[in-house]
C-alpha cells in the first residue's frame, strides 16, 4: 500500500511555497478548515450533547481560541493543561480529568472553579473530599466518576487503542460502583455531589462502533442509578472518534452518530450527554511542512532524508503507520555546483535527521523524481503531533508555527 497524498488547501500550499528553506519544517495551522470541520461536527450533534474538547490533542492557544464557538468546554488532564486552557479560554468550562492527580493540582482546579471532576480512584475521591472541605468549604463540587467498564459485544475490537474493558490504570473498577456510590450520597462528603458517569474506553472507533459503546455505557449508568434510586444527570462518554490515516479523506461519520445520540437522548429524558473528542476534532487542520535534504539509494531502496522528523512529528512512529503526504515541487533552480540528488523510481520512504533507524515518517510515499530542495507537507497533523514529540532528542532547531486565519485579517502569525 501507498502512502496516501491528501489534497493541499491552497493557503497552505501558497504558505509553504513562500518560506525560504531555512524556515522549514513547519507546522501550518489551517484555522478557517478548522472552523468549518467543527461547525459540521457541531450541526451533526443534537442539542442535548455537550461537546469537550480534549485539550491534550493540541493544546496551542490559537486552536484552543478558534474551538472556542464550538464547544461547551474543554477536558484537561493536568495542572499544566488547567492553568495552559485557562488562560487560553478564560471563559470556558473546564473538566479535570485524568490519574495521578496530586494534591496541588486538586486545589489549584478548586480555586479556579472547574466545572467537573472526573474522579479516577476512591482515594482521589477521599482527597478530593478533604481538600474541598478544607480550601473552598462553601462550595459544591459536582463530580463524575469515571469507571473502566467491560464491554462485551466486541464494539472495542477494532480500536487502536483501549483505555478501558481490560486491566489499565484508569478509572475505577466497576466492582467498586456500589461503594462509590455510597461514598458519595450517604451524607459523608455532602459538598461532593455525583453528577454521573464518566467512561472513556478506546481510541479509533468508527461511529456504529462508537455509538455501541456509548449505549453501553448509558445503559450501565442507568442500571447503577435505579440500583441505588440516585439521580444520574449526566454521563460523558469519552472521546475516541476515529481518524483514518490511511484514508485522510474519509471522516467519522458524525452524522450517523449524531442520530444514534439523538436516539440515545430520546431514550434517557433529563440525561445530559457529553463528549470529549481530541484527534477527530484538530487532527485535519495541521499540516507539518519540509524540505527534502537529499535523496539516497540504499540496498534497492530510495530514501528522502528531510528537514526534521519524528521528534517534531512523532505520530507515525508512535502509532506505526506512514503519515500522508503531498509534494510540492521546487520550481528554483538548482543553485549548487554539486549534482542534485533525486529518486530514480516512484516510491521513496521519507525519514528524519535523528540517527535511528525508527525516525520514519512515510514509507511508499508515491514521489517519482523527488529531488533535494523539493517540499513535502504532511497531513493530518494537528493533533498528537508536535505535543507528544521528543523535541530536544538531538538538538536540533524547533520549527515555525503558522496560523493561517482567515476570519482575522492580520492575526496571521508565526509562533
Ligand atoms: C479521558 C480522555 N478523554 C478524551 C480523550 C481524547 O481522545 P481522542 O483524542 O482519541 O478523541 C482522551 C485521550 O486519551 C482521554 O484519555
Amino acid at each position: 500500500m501507498t502512502t496516501p497524498s491528501p489534497a493541499l488547501p491552497p493557503a497552505v500550499r501558497d504558505r509553504v511555497r513562500s518560506l525560504a528553506a531555512e524556515e522549514l519544517p513547519a507546522y501550518v495551522y489551517d484555522l478557517p478548515a478548522l472552523r468549518a470541520h467543527l461547525a459540521e461536527v457541531r450541526a451533526a450533534l443534537p442539542a442535548r450533547v455537550e461537546l469537550y474538547y480534549a485539550a491534550k490533542a493540541n493544546p496551542e492557544p490559537e486552536l484552543l481560541a478558534a474551538l472556542r464557538p464550538y464547544v461547551d468546554g474543554y477536558e484537561v488532564s493536568s495542572g499544566g493543561e488547567l492553568a495552559h486552557v485557562g488562560k487560553a479560554v478564560p471563559d470556558a468550562p473546564l473538566a479535570f480529568g485524568g490519574p495521578g492527580k496530586t494534591p496541588a493540582e486538586i486545589v489549584r482546579a478548586l480555586e479556579i472553579g472547574v466545572a467537573r471532576f472526573h474522579v479516577e480512584s476512591v482515594y482521589e475521591l477521599h482527597m478530593l473530599a478533604s481538600l474541598a472541605a478544607r480550601h473552598v468549604p462553601e462550595r459544591r463540587i459536582a463530580v463524575l466518576a469515571r469507571f473502566n467498564l467491560p464491554v462485551d459485544d466486541g464494539s472495542l475490537d477494532g480500536s487502536s487503542l483501549a483505555m478501558g474493558g481490560r486491566p489499565t490504570p484508569f478509572g475505577l473498577d466497576p466492582d467498586q460502583a456500589d461503594e462509590v456510590v455510597t461514598l458519595l450520597t450517604d451524607g459523608r462528603y455532602p459538598q461532593l455531589e455525583l453528577r454521573g458517569i464518566h467512561a472513556h474506553l478506546a481510541s479509533g472507533l468508527a461511529a456504529p462502533e462508537q455509538l455501541a459503546v456509548s449505549e453501553a455505557v448509558v445503559a450501565w449508568a442507568a442500571a447503577l442509578a435505579e440500583r441505588h434510586r440516585v439521580a444520574l444527570s449526566e454521563v460523558t462518554i469519552g472521546g475516541g472518534m476515529a481518524v483514518d490515516y490511511a484514508a485522510p479523506e474519509q471522516r467519522f461519520d458524525w452524522a450517523a452518530f449524531g442520530a444514534g445520540l439523538d436516539r440515545l437522548a430520546a431514550a434517557h429524558p433529563g440525561l445530559t450527554l457529553r463528549i470529549e473528542p481530541g484527534r477527530a476534532l484538530t487532527a485535519y487542520c495541521g499540516w507539518y511542512a519540509t524540505e527534502v535534504l537529499d535523496v539516497k539509494h540504499s540496498h534497492g531502496e530510495e530514501f528522502a532524508v528531510v528537514r526534521g522528523g519524528t521528534h517534531h512529528l512523532r505520530t507515525p512512529a508512535t502509532k506505526g503507520h506512514d503519515q500522508p503526504c503531498t509534494v510540492v515541487e521546487s520550481d528554483a533552480p538548482w543553485p549548487h555546483p554539486w549534482p542534485r540528488s533525486a529518486a530514480r523510481g516512484g516510491l521513496v520512504t521519507v525519514t528524519g535527521q535523528l540517527c535511528t533507524p525508527k525516525d520514519v515518517l512515510a514509507r511508499a510515499v508515491p514521489a517519482p523524481g523527488l529531488r533535494a530542495g523539493d517540499r513535502l507537507v504532511f497531513g493530518v497533523a494537528g493533533a498528537y503531533a508536535w505535543n507528544i514529540s521528543h523535541h530536544d532528542f538531538l538538538m536540533h532547531p524547533r520549527p515555525g508555527f503558522h496560523f493561517l486565519d482567515a476570519a482575522e485579517p492580520g492575526a496571521e502569525g508565526t509562533g
